[in-house]
């Protein structure tokens, strides 16, 4: 099965984008046929300077290489080094009703929260069909606020299709519905513009004060404490499996500890679970020319599929 995706790179990543997003892409690539980008540009639909999206682009690549996207199993490039899904894109302009960009939630939200209105922000989803459909994509793993965006896509997809013959694969949507929102340090959903969000590669210092900042509840010290609804142990109850989230609760109720442990313990189980991206990003941010040719080599196998594609656009629409 081929399984696509895009990244939207906006700086450091934290402990919600990886159990949310991160984890179970990695996961994708050991069981499907995984295509990966850094949709840069998408970014520059709300991007403010140059220096900005060069480094969020830089430095997503490395992350998410540091978490384990393999270059020998996933396709993994950056966007704008494909410049056949621009060409694309305006063929897909064609088939896309103003009504279908209209309705865009998505455009809207942004709008709202005061993103200049550009055409580039209202032509967004089509820019996301071309990379979809550039690439026979089967599969769109997605969150919530995107499962509009492939819908609309199947919608361009069926209308070409339709008028030109079958040349698009109709791609479905997945959701990842058990991964749940994970909790930031106050309680709320953790967010990059929350304020209340844990980065995942803070140094081991940074990182105990991050966590001691989580609001926990002020039982003292020596008496049982509630672990249901504690953010501290839902925090850490993401790294643990059934048994040791009972012994956690146990330590919960023993009274014998306060949440400065815990706090201690959830440091701990951070720091652990990120040990081997962390040497391996260290590694690739003072071997920068490696993930440079690794993106060159993601570049390379993409663009072969996408020129190739993009001859039979050409040949079925009638552009000599
Ligand atoms: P932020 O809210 O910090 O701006 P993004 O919207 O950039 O995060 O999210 C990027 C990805 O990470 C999305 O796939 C999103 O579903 C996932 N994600 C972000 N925050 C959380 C969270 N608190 N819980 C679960 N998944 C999350
Ligand atoms: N719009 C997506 C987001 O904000 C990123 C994206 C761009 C994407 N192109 C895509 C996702 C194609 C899936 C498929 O998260």
């Amino acid at each position: 099965m081929r399984v696509l995706t895009g990244i939207q790179a906006s700086g450091k990543l934290h402990l919600g984008n990886y159990f949310g997003a991160m984890k179970p892409m990695v996961q994708l690539q050991e069981q499907h046929e995984l295509f990966t980008f850094i949709a840069n540009y998408h970014s520059l639909t709300s991007s403010k300077d140059a220096q900005t999206l060069k480094q969020y682009t830089i430095d997503a690549a490395v992350d998410y290489l540091s978490l384990g996207i393999d270059p020998d199993k996933t396709t993994f490039w950056v966007q704008s080094h494909v410049p056949e899904v621009l060409e694309l894109y305006w063929v897909l302009s064609k088939f896309t009703p103003m009504g279908l960009l209209e309705r865009a939630h998505s455009y809207k939200d942004k709008v709202a929260k005061g993103i200049p209105a550009s055409h580039a922000l209202f032509s967004y989803p089509v820019l996301m069909a071309a990379d979809i459909l550039l690439f026979d994509t089967q599969r769109v793993p997605v969150g919530k606020d995107q499962i509009q965006h492939v819908e609309m896509t199947r919608d361009i997809a069926i209308k070409f299709n339709n008028e030109y013959g079958e040349l698009f694969v109709l791609p479905e949507h997945t959701v990842q519905e058990e991964v749940a929102t994970i909790p930031g340090i106050d309680g709320q959903k953790m967010s990059k513009s929350y304020g209340n969000a844990i980065d995942l590669f803070l140094d081991e210092r940074e990182l105990q004060k991050r966590c001691n900042k989580i609001v926990s509840s002020s039982t003292p010290l020596g008496e049982a404490l509630e672990y249901e609804g504690c953010n501290i142990y839902n925090i850490a109850a993401l790294f643990l499996n059934d048994e040791h989230k009972k012994e956690l609760q146990e330590r919960y109720k023993s009274g014998k500890e306060g949440y400065g442990h815990f706090k201690k313990y959830l440091k701990e189980l951070i720091w652990e679970e990120l040990a081997e991206a962390r040497e391996k990003r260290e590694y690739y941010l003072s071997h920068m020319d490696e993930v440079n040719d690794i993106l060159a080599q993601g570049a390379k196998k993409a663009r072969a599929i996408a020129s190739g594609k993009m001859e039979k656009v050409r040949d079925a629409i009638g552009l000599i």
